[in-house]
């Protein structure tokens, strides 16, 4: 039998990133930000001037990329690409919207499939994006499905970003938030919602450790 997988889907802001990679630390088990993957392919069709509706083109990024997971000596998650940390320029705004509009496209997700499925491994992986459950594993051990309010994730962002130092608007973050909510659960391919078998976890009221405490929890009664 291959390796047991979790899968934790839902919308951004959910905590889900965090929580997937305290779950898998604790678990000992490999860990796939699939959300990196996308930001990859909008990041390298920006840098070698691919059109983020050029289907083809992109698809021939998505498969000829190599990608890593890791962790650096400060503790921090990083991810690799054709050897070489990518440092932070997945994560602004820019790299997000680039990702979302990628991910929109049929023979991104195709190529990506594969790449994904790889990252299951003995003794086991935790998978964290939007379609794990409903497409990419669908044979999964457990499936979650992690939400919270879209003020609760406006938030949440919003201190993020006003500890990084930017000057930050609640309402336009909410306002983002909704939108992109909306194109990921209109697209065609891949919509986000949860599978049939999921968990829905709500996390507004509850910390990153409580999540992840109720995750383990459902794990124990799978195994
Ligand atoms: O999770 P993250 O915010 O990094 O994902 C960026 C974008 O990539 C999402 O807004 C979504 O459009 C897309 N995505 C996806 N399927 C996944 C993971 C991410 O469509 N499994």
């Amino acid at each position: 039998a291959s390796a047991p997988v979790v899968t934790l889907d839902g919308p951004s802001g959910s905590g889900k990133g965090t929580v997937g990679q305290v779950l898998a630390a604790r678990l000992g088990w490999y860990f796939l930000d699939s959300g990196a993957l996308y930001r990859l392919v909008g990041l390298l069709a920006h840098e070698t001037a691919v059109r983020l509706d050029d289907g083809p083109q992109l698809a021939r990024l998505a498969q000829e990329m190599h990608v890593d997971f890791g962790v650096n000596p400060a503790g921090t998650p990083r991810v690799v690409l054709n050897g070489v940390d990518v440092g932070d320029r997945l994560r602004t705004e820019e790299a997000g919207d680039r990702a979302s509009r990628v991910a929109a496209v049929p023979e991104v997700r195709q190529a990506l499939l594969e790449k994904q499925r790889a990252f299951r491994r003995p003794p086991g992986l935790v998978a964290d994006g939007r379609d794990m459950g409903t497409t990419v594993f669908p044979d999964a051990l457990l499936k979650v499905f992690v939400t919270a309010s879209a003020e609760q994730r406006a938030e949440r962002r919003y201190k993020q970003l006003k500890e990084k130092g930017f000057d930050v608007n609640l309402a336009r973050l909410l306002e983002e938030i909704r939108e992109r909510d909306a194109r990921d659960a209109a697209r065609a391919v891949s919509p986000l919602r949860p599978a049939a078998d999921a968990q829905v976890l709500d996390t507004s009221d509850l910390s990153i450790s409580e999540v992840v405490d109720r995750i383990e929890g459902l794990l124990h009664e799978r195994r």
